[in-house]
């Protein structure tokens, strides 16, 4: 697991229809841990469940980090978990990371949010409102009860709330975000950034599959992608200078935890970033989705808690 520290919930916000906003705070008068918008943080809950949730208060925030949670009665318990929550309970906290940066210095962003997906978005929102940058929001709910955050937009400035776009496709005249004309009106230096479920990621992607990489920025709740557990090769731990047999149906995570080898890990699906491993020699099989195209192909990290090998050993910086 990564380094944690104590929070205290220090306030339980109802935000809509099965949407809980939690306000942590230190539990002394420090201040917490820097994040820029984008960031998330580990939440360490009750019946050792670790689960990733992205910030939603603003960067300039250092006395409190603000995440909000959907239940999700048929997932894998964490949201269940974050639920039973209560204020005045304390809890261990890992983080902040950041796979999804925001590039400050772009002439016009523009943010698509579907669902729980707003929380990484609005925390850019704001700080593209307080660098005076040119931005915009859409933000795709089935309905206005299932949409959180909708008071923090009414709260905006009339300039800044005119930025803010609500798309409610399940309500009477609502209609889904057209994606395609929506990056067609905008100019090739133009920064696209989507958080959402998964079929909405791969729409947008699709919809902005001409423009340049650098300007598409995509985060996923939960990965699309199958983890390597192939097993049948060997994991070299050059500073212990143990080598490990990774067997089939088990991924490198798993070996490595079986063996005793402590490493930070919280998805265990590849979005996350926090098991990342250097890599000295070998051929990782990549299926994690924080590492972009390019570093990929440089072959000197790997996420071990979805990955696996081309090469019959891999030897890792451990
Ligand atoms: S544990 Fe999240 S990327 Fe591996």
């Amino acid at each position: 697991m990564s380094p944690t520290f104590q929070v205290l919930v220090r306030s339980i916000t109802l935000e809509a229809a099965g949407v809980l906003s939690f306000e942590l705070r230190p539990l002394d008068s420090q201040l917490l841990p820097a994040f820029t918008a984008g960031a998330h943080i580990d939440l360490h809950l009750p019946g050792g469940l670790v689960r990733s949730y992205s910030l939603l208060n603003s960067q300039d925030e250092r006395h409190r980090y603000v995440v909000a949670v959907q239940l999700d009665p048929n997932g894998r318990g964490g949201s269940r978990a974050a639920h039973e929550l209560r204020v005045g309970q304390t809890m261990g906290i890992a983080g902040p990371r950041n796979n999804f940066q925001l590039a400050e210095a772009a002439p016009h962003t523009v943010l698509v949010a579907g669902g729980i997906g707003i929380t990484p978005l609005w925390s850019m929102a704001q700080r593209l409102q307080a660098l005076g940058r040119s931005w915009e929001l859409h933000y795709c709910a089935r309905t206005r009860q299932q949409a959180a955050l909708l008071d923090r937009f009414e709260a905006l400035a009339p300039t800044a709330r005119a930025r803010v776009h609500l798309n409610f496709d399940h309500e009477p005249g609502g209609s889904a975000l057209d994606l395609a004309g929506l990056q067609s009106r905008h100019a090739g230096e133009t920064h696209f950034y989507c958080c959402g479920p998964t079929g909405m990621i791969q729409a947008f992607q699709a919809a902005t599959a001409q423009r340049r990489r650098e300007c598409v920025h995509v985060e996923y709740f939960a990965s699309p992608i199958e983890a390597a557990v192939a097993g049948g090769f060997a994991v070299q731990l050059a500073r212990r200078k143990t080598r490990l047999l990774v067997a089939p149906g088990r991924s490198i995570l798993q070996t490595l935890l079986d063996a005793g080898v402590e490493v930070p890990y919280s998805c265990m699906e590849g979005i996350c970033g926090s098991c990342e491993v250097p890599v000295l020699a070998g051929e990782p099989e990549h299926r994690d989705l924080v590492l972009s195209p390019e570093e990929h192909a440089r072959n000197t990290r790997i996420m071990v808690c979805c990955s696996g090998s081309r090469s019959d050993t891999l030897v890792l910086d451990l």
